[in-house]
């Protein structure tokens, strides 16, 4: 059995939405102190809802491949359900992961959270009197 699935392989040599989002609502940057790999997320927020999401990676392929799925899987979805999105749902999607590989999924969940935080931390600091 191959140790990568097609669908890890896809999203590894055709990442979705890599680059950056000029005047994002919410960046969010992540390391895993490990392996040193770091994950940066933007987000673009119309309404509560992700319009737009671009990642930036200095990781593994197994980052790149995470990191792409994950954006798609929040694209256009409610800023909470972003909020909600575990590793272990990008990783099903991308038919599995080897297990030592696991933590490069985590960076994507957790530099979307950091992003999704940077936006609620700016909006309540907008609308404060
Ligand atoms: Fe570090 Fe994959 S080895 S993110």
């Amino acid at each position: 059995m191959a140790l990568y699935s097609e669908k890890v392989m896809d999203h590894f040599r055709n990442p979705r939405n890599v680059g950056s989002i000029e005047n994002a609502d919410g960046i969010g940057e992540v390391g895993n102190a490990k392996c040193g790999d770091i994950m940066k997320i933007y987000l673009k927020i119309d309404d509560d809802i992700v319009s737009d999401v671009k990642f930036e990676t200095f990781g593994c392929g197994s980052a790149i491949a995470s990191s792409s799925m994950a954006t798609e899987l929040i694209k256009g979805k409610p800023v909470s359900e972003a909020l909600t999105l575990t590793n272990k749902a990008v990783t099903e999607a991308l038919d599995g992961l080897p297990a030592h590989k696991l933590h490069c999924s985590v960076l994507a969940e957790e530099a979307i959270r950091a992003a999704v935080e940077d936006y609620h931390s700016r909006h309540s600091a907008g609308t404060g009197a």
